[in-house]
Order: C-alpha cells, then structure tokens, then sequence
C-alpha cells in the first residue's frame, strides 16, 4: 500500500476539469474526498458520478471538498460530463482530475496491476484538513461504491475528533455514541446526556451533536 492511514497525503499538481491545482492548496481547510475511476464513458462510473453531482449539497454541509479522477484526460471527462448530467438530472461541480500519464493514480497505489495493469480500482481517500488519510477503500471496477455510506464516515470521524466517543457498528448520526475508555465514568455523568455502563469498557451517551 502506497498511503496508509495517518500518512499525510501526497501533494501533486495535476490538470483538473476546472483548471490545474496544486491538491493540498486545493484541499485549503477542507475535508477532501478523493475518488478515481476505472476509464470514461463507463455505466458503473457514470452511476456513481451522477450520484456525488447530486449529494453536493451533502458534502458541502461537511466542509468537504470532493474531486474525483479517472485515467482519460480532461476533455475526455468534460464531454462525458454532459453526458452523466443528461442520463442522472445533476451537473457535475466537482473538479475531475485528467491522469493520463497515470501520475496521480500511481502515487495514491490506485492501480493495483492483479486487476487490470490500465484501470484504476474505485479508490477512495478521505482525508482531513490537517492533510492525513482518514479513510481508504477499495472497491473493484464491477461494484458501485454507497457513497450514503462515505457520508456516514465523514460525519462518524468529524463529531470523534469534536468529541471523546467513538462510533458503534452501523452507527449513524442521532444513534448512541460509545465513551472513550480514556474518559472516567464520573466526568461521562457530566459531560454527556443519557450516559450509561454496560461494561467497564463499554459505555453508551446519547450524540452530542444530536
Ligand atoms: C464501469 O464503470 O461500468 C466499469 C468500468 C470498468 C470495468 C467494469 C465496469
């Protein structure tokens, strides 16, 4: 694996449908989603860029900045563009990286050669606005990724940064939040609502953020 989490990512400068950037630049302050793709004018991918053009808004509300890439160039991505917007109902805002030479993919191990030695995996890299990985996932070219889920991610890493807790399996915002074990039991009673002890090690309060 090329960037394991905690790494702070790589920078690159790269063409993009929106103009070349400099990608820690671009991240700013910003959470980011980086995603590739295996190839354009693909059904999988036009489903799934379809789908980020819609949850936008989604995004936005989370800080986050998303940029996908996939290994035409950018005006292969921007006539197909036209394209995801006619066949899904939602333009495309987001910036697409062009990476022809595969430059970025191999610097972020988005080619994985066991699978194809020309087409990225569906790659994706939250990272956070100190620069480091959060997340990464890897999914094969035939499956299309639950980005509900990438969503769920971000909000579960965002309030365990805000906040002592951690998040239970299949947790989503507004469920019960498990209490860091490095928090005791008495300052949990003050700090959070609807505290409760089931285990010494395994302690429930209400989201914080709820
Ligand atoms: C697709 O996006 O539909 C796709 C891309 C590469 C291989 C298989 C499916």
């Amino acid at each position: 694996m090329v960037v394991q989490l905690g790494d702070i990512v790589p920078d690159f400068e790269a063409d993009t449908t929106v103009g070349k950037i400099r990608f820690h630049e671009w991240l700013g302050d910003s959470w980011g989603v980086l995603f590739s793709h295996p190839k354009d004018y693909t059904p999988v991918c036009t489903t799934e860029l379809g789908e980020v053009a819609r949850l936008q808004p989604e995004f936005d509300r989370r800080s986050t900045k998303v940029i996908g890439l996939s290994v035409d160039d950018v005006a292969s991505h921007l006539k197909w563009e036209s394209d995801i917007e006619e066949v899904r109902g939602h333009a495309v805002g987001f910036p697409m990286i062009g990476d022809a030479d595969r430059k970025v993919s191999t610097l972020f191990g988005m080619i994985h050669p066991n699978a194809s030695d020309t087409l990225t995996v569906r790659s994706v890299f939250i990272i956070d606005p100190a620069k480091k990985l959060r997340l990464e996932m890897t999914y094969p070219a035939s499956v299309g990724r639950n980005f509900a889920e990438i969503l769920r991610v971000l909000d579960a890493l965002q309030l365990s940064d805000a906040f002592p807790v951690v998040t239970p399996v299949n947790w989503k915002p507004g469920d019960e939040v498990i209490v860091a074990n490095s928090v005791s039991a008495e300052a949990a009673r003050k700090q959070f609502e609807g505290f409760r002890e089931v285990k010494s090690y395994l302690r429930f309060a209400k989201d914080p953020k709820a």
